[in-house]
């Protein structure tokens, strides 16, 4: 049976521009330039009800819902040329990863509910990315960007010849988002250039390597306006005509769409347990790309928990950018606000959990929404409180995860008081330890 695709389009949440879905390379919205990048394209879909086709692949069981289906049935494909094309491209990502896209474990974890004091109504569910593609979350964003490049090669829509003049894809980060971006365009043989800063870790940069990345080291410079000093060499390789291959919204919306899975498979899991329902979902936020997605993802389904963005003190620029929007009229719908709300955080950032040290959370609007939406609100984690999850994670559970993917347990540790004894509550375990 044919059915109406659930994507129609994409809208500015800034200027309100709209654009078709069936627009190829669509990555921002047509208003962002290199003077104003405070546009992001958002989603216009509706997703009801949420249903999971029970393939172990996310991409497959939730296929419809997603806005490459919609983008690619544009291009005539039919929906079993759809599915084929994702299952072709996971297997490629498996040759390289070891593992392709498989629906990663969600559950109760009756060690960790019963050492933070919740009884046998309530307690904490972990979801466990460390054994995704390229050991966290940041692989199913970069995915949808994907198979959008792949669906237009395929049709023969793509503006060079050959795979062999295929520009480079370009992507700014210094850890798991490079790393799920480097494995994914080896599987498909795509050059890609890695911006890192000048402190990248050598464990990221040997895993960089062995993947064929070309990693480009990126100092501060003196001419640089505040922000990313890495954000700013990718923009120029950008404008030089690579393909932004990132997990910032708004350099390249289609990262917004394949990172609901992680929100979807949680929400399908939450429908079918027996008794109350989950009220709150932990979030650890640095781009912020995660949060929006895994709230909007999870938003779909029947229910909406409270959404809590985690951030650490060492640089809590969505805190910020929530109480602004909060009293200059209202935290939904604030990216005209853009720049009243969100800047580059001032302190050079610091914390154990450095995944999550970006200065700007680039998709604040996506994250203030959800939070809004569902009557959440950011939590600031101390240090101290990110040093105790990461040491409670690896004391009682048996999950290899890192300080980054622990730090919204940090989140939870900070508001425990607020939380009752029987509410069921959410943390994603999002990233691999990596020595
Ligand atoms: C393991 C892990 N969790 C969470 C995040 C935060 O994701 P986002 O930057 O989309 O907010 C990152 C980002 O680097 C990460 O590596
Ligand atoms: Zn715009």
């Amino acid at each position: 049976m044919q059915q109406a695709p659930v994507v129609t389009g994409w809208r500015c949440a800034v200027c309100a521009t709209p654009v078709a879905i069936s627009e190829v390379f669509s990555w921002r919205c047509p208003n962002s330039s290199e003077s104003d990048r405070h546009h992001v394209l958002e989603l216009e879909n509706a997703i009801a009800p949420l249903r999971s086709s029970g393939d172990a692949n996310p991409f497959v069981a939730f296929q419809r819902y997603l806005a490459w289906d919609a983008f690619a049935a544009t291009l005539s494909l039919d929906f079993e040329a759809r599915t084929k094309i994702i299952r072709d491209l996971d297997d490629a990502v498996s040759v390289i990863a070891g593992t392709g896209f498989r629906t990663t474990p969600f559950a109760r974890h009756d060690g960790l509910s019963d050492e933070l004091g919740f009884n046998q109504q309530g307690g904490v569910w972990i979801k466990d990315e460390t054994h995704n593609v390229a050991g966290s979350q940041k692989a199913r964003h970069l995915f949808t960007e994907l198979l959008h490049l792949i669906t237009v090669e395929i049709v023969g829509r793509a503006p060079w010849e050959s795979p062999t003049q295929r520009p480079a894809l370009a992507i700014a980060s210094c850890g798991n988002a490079a790393i799920a971006a480097s494995t994914l365009a080896r599987a498909v043989n795509w050059p890609i250039q890695v911006f890192v800063p000048h402190y990248a870790d050598e464990a990221t940069l040997k895993i960089l390597n062995s993947l064929d990345a070309n990693v480009v080291r990126c100092p501060r410079v003196a001419t640089d306006p505040a922000g990313d000093p890495c954000v700013f060499r990718f923009r120029e390789a950008i404008d030089q005509g690579c393909i932004p291959f990132g997990v910032q919204g708004p350099e390249n919306a289609w990262c917004l769409d394949g990172g609901r899975t992680i929100g979807w498979e949680m929400a399908v899991v939450a429908e079918d347990l027996p008794g109350s329902l989950i009220s709150r979902m932990f979030v650890q936020a640095g781009g912020g790309a995660f949060a929006a997605c895994a709230a909007s993802g999870f938003f779909a389904g029947a229910t909406k928990p409270k959404l809590h963005a985690v951030q650490t003190q060492g640089c809590a620029p969505l805190a910020r950018a929530f109480e602004i929007a909060q009293s200059t009229g209202g935290a939904r719908n604030a990216g005209a606000r853009w720049s009243q709300c969100m800047w580059p955080w001032e302190t050079t950032p610091v914390s154990l959990a450095d995944g999550i040290l970006d200065d700007e959370t680039y998709d604040w609007i996506g994250g203030c929404n959800a939070m809004a939406d569902s009557g959440g609100y950011p939590v600031v984690a101390t240090e101290q409180q990110v040093l105790e999850s990461y040491a409670l994670a690896h004391r009682v559970t048996n999950i290899d995860v890192s300080p980054t993917g622990s730090a919204g347990l940090a989140g939870l540790l900070a508001i425990r008081e607020e939380v009752a004894d029987d509410e069921r509550v959410i943390v994603i375990f999002s990233g691999v330890r990596r020595q």
